[in-house]
């Protein structure tokens, strides 16, 4: 998949912050697959100890304890961090702004700080299309107004700018990923969305396809989209991942450099379209009921995904409506199973 960059010939460990939940666990996995020893830092709050492969090592402990940072990064040499961990939930956001100032801001300042200390040169970032806000223009660019509509979305900007101003001052490279709507699972099993409580369509959806629960709300159907539900640009998380090992790749082909990038697939679908996916591929009729909109939510939110196609060599591969939910529902019966 590389054929844009030199081959990377020497695979240093990379640090995976939050690499025990949905989405850091299987950047781990897409790492480890591709050769890249790994360390994860976790403090387990919303992780789980068993969503890390015994390929990786655990540490647990959190992202601003300076001390144990700084020799985490020493002992196992650590050449790259990837910063998943952070608090995701945009209605607590509303609800709680100074959790998310402090969890996804002020501790992310204190790990930049620590990578800046230590000369780890290669930072990549998750942040997300909350940035946007409500776009004027779908799909929307890296380029567009940033103007979030949430606590959530501002403590992940603010963390893009810190980054910013730390590449321009430092010898220090970020990839900056703004991710649109993650979902699905590890094809092969491995891994998958395991946090309880969980509040989005897909996983919802999943759920209710496997009895968790009685039904599933549809939030607004008068929106002004083809059918008045939501349209969401839903990205598979092992394509996700990928594009993580992608984005390294880049950095150290091409250091010195602030990458901002869109990931998505640049199309969109319905809740009702998702849902018929789910329905679809279970043969069972989910309940759905109508339910007023969800106070923030855009009508439709799309990726303009031109920046990241034409900078890493990164291609989707599990980009299907049905595949993206044929694995969600894999991972939720095997959860179910546990
Ligand atoms: N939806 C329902 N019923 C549900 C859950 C969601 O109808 O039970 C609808 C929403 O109204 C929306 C769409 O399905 O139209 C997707 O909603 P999600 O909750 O799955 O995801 P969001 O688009 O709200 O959130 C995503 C990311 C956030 C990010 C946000 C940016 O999960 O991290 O996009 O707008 F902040």
């Amino acid at each position: 998949m590389n054929e844009a960059f030199p081959p990377v010939t020497e695979k240093f460990p990379v640090l995976v912050t939050g690499g025990a939940g949905y989405i850091g666990s299987h950047a781990v996995l897409a790492l480890l697959d591709q050769g890249w020893p790994v360390a994860v830092l976790d403090n387990l709050v919303t992780g789980f100890d068993w969503a890390v492969p015994e390929a990786a090592t655990l540490v647990v402990g959190d992202i601003a304890d300076a001390d144990l940072v700084a020799r985490t990064l020493a002992e196992h040499k650590i050449g790259a961090i990837m910063h998943f961990a952070g608090s995701v939930v945009v209605p607590e956001s509303v609800e709680n702004p100074l959790k998310y100032y402090d969890n996804n801001t002020v501790r992310s300042r204190a790990l930049i700080a620590a990578a800046v200390a230590a000369g780890v040169p290669h930072f990549i970032f998750s942040s997300t299309a909350a940035t946007y806000g409500i776009p004027e223009v779908v799909p929307v660019a890296e380029d567009m107004p940033k103007r979030p509509i949430n606590p959530y979305g501002w403590s992940k900007l603010m963390t893009e700018q810190m980054l910013a101003d730390a590449t321009a001052a430092h010898p220090f490279n970020a990839c900056i990923l703004r991710y649109f709507n993650v979902a699905g699972a590890d094809p092969q099993g491995r891994a998958g969305q395991s946090t309880a409580g969980a509040t989005h369509l897909i996983k919802v959806a999943a759920e209710a396809a496997t009895g968790k629960r009685g039904h599933v709300a549809i939030f607004g159907s008068d929106f002004d989209t083809p059918d008045g539900t939501g349209v969401r640009d839903y990205i598979h998380v092992s394509d996700l991942a990928a594009a993580h090992v992608a984005a390294l790749e880049k950095l150290i082909a091409e250091p010195e450099r602030n990458h901002v990038m869109n990931c998505g697939y640049g199309r969109g679908f319905s809740v009702l379209e998702v849902l018929d996916a789910v329905d679809r591929i279970t043969n069972v009729t989910i309940e759905r009921r109508l339910e007023p909109r969800r106070a923030g939510d855009p009508p439709s939110l799309v990726a303009d995904n031109s920046r990241i196609l034409a900078t890493l060599p990164w291609r989707p591969q599990r980009a299907e409506l049905d595949t993206i939910v044929a694995d969600a529902l894999a991972w939720e019966r095997r959860l179910a199973d546990r």
